[in-house]
């Protein structure tokens, strides 16, 4: 794999389109060296957010964010060549790469579809790449100046988005392997159905940790007390399961309504414990990952890995034992940036691939 590689004395500079979900993006970013040795440098990262309109619903309706993507394609993809500084599109820019799953797929098709159009037109190669192994590459950005890859290896990535709460071990770059993963609910759709039991905004995560936080300034001794499970917190494996806890905060909404004890307080505690147990199995598990097997580093990407608290708790617990590292918060929810890096990765493995006969698939795994 790496033969092709070595060969490479030259900057890249890569298209990517992302839309697997509810933001369209298109970044630009040069990249270079292979992955052990990638430089790369943002030079575009436009997102186009349909928070405010999915909000209205409490969550995403894929047809409605398919039709916001055609909508916002066009100018995003404007705004990313302006920003870069593109003058000549044929002469600068060297492949074009698109997330091609996992995703919803209504969503997925625009930016495929989007991507392969301007591959056809401009003749430019094209690689569908994989949004996880995105998440994972989003550690590969910084949003100033050159980021340079001295990550020590073996790698602990704990991947935690809306739809996936994965655990990675990787030994090296050419050797990213899954070894536990959500039983049911992903992380960020636990926060996200609770903030909704709740009555409190969308995305749930964003809306339950400012009022946590909120919570904590005023209350700073505050200990539990709804004691909310953590599932398969000592289980031997490395798997998680949040569906459970999702149904006990519901229970406990119920009686606590019916017992006339429903208000705004209690909103604030069960938002404080409910990220309290998420973040506590969530470190508890990689680190538990880590020392198995003698990793070097911790990594955490996916739109939860914004999370402050669940930043605070891996800085904290690691202390001098691990490295730890997390992307940008603005680069730990979906970007295109992070789909430039792995599609650079993806060129490696694969090359290209054929424009006429490239596909979405909406399971993709790793
Ligand atoms: O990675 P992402 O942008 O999209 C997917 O690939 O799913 O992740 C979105 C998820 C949502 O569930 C959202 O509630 C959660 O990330 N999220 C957060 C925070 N910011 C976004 N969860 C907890 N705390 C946050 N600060
Ligand atoms: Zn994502």
């Amino acid at each position: 794999m790496y033969n092709e590689i070595n060969k490479l004395n030259h900057t890249m500079k890569i298209l990517a389109i992302e839309t697997s979900c509810d933001d369209t993006s298109i970044a630009i970013v040069d990249c270079k060296n292979d992955i052990n040795n990638i430089e790369t440098k943002l030079l575009a990262s436009v997102v186009s957010s349909q928070t405010k309109l999915h909000a209205r619903s409490g969550g995403i309706i894929p047809n409605l964010a398919a039709r916001e993507h055609e909508k916002n394609l066009l100018p995003v993809f404007k705004q990313a060549l302006k920003t870069a500084k593109i003058k000549d599109f044929n002469k600068e820019i060297d492949l074009i790469t698109v997330t091609r799953g996992p995703g919803l797929q209504p969503a997925l098709l625009m930016g495929l579809n989007f991507a392969k159009a301007l591959a056809y037109t401009t003749k430019k190669p094209i690689i569908g790449t994989n949004h996880l192994l995105g998440h994972i590459f989003s550690n590969f950005i910084q949003h100033e100046g050159i980021f340079k890859n001295n990550i020590k290896l073996p790698v602990v990535c704990l991947l935690v988005s809306g739809g996936h709460t994965q655990l990675y071990k990787i030994s090296n770059w050419d050797n990213i392997k899954m070894v536990g993963e959500t039983l049911d609910d992903a992380s960020g759709e636990c926060f996200d159905k609770i903030a909704k039991m709740l009555n409190l905004g969308y995305p749930g995560g964003v809306y339950i940790s400012k009022t946590a936080e909120k919570f904590r300034s005023k209350n700073p001794g505050y200990k539990s007390e709804f004691k909310l499970p953590k599932p398969l917190m000592y289980s031997k494996d490395f798997n998680f399961s949040f569906s459970g806890l999702k149904t006990s905060v519901l229970y406990l909404i119920q009686r606590l309504k019916k017992s006339k004890k429903f208000n705004k307080k209690v909103v604030e505690k069960l938002c404080t414990e409910t990220e309290d147990v998420i973040t506590d199995v969530l470190v508890s598990k990689t680190i538990k990952l880590a020392k198995s097997i003698d990793a070097k580093t911790i990594m955490i990407s996916g739109g939860v890995s914004a999370n402050q608290r669940l930043r605070d708790k891996f800085e904290k617990t690691i202390s001098n034992e691990f490295d730890f590292i997390c992307p940008a918060k603005s680069m730990s929810t979906d970007n295109a940036a992070m789909i430039a890096v792995a599609g650079y990765y993806e060129h490696f493995r694969r090359k290209n691939d054929d424009c006429l006969t490239l596909e979405i698939n909406s399971n993709l795994q790793i």
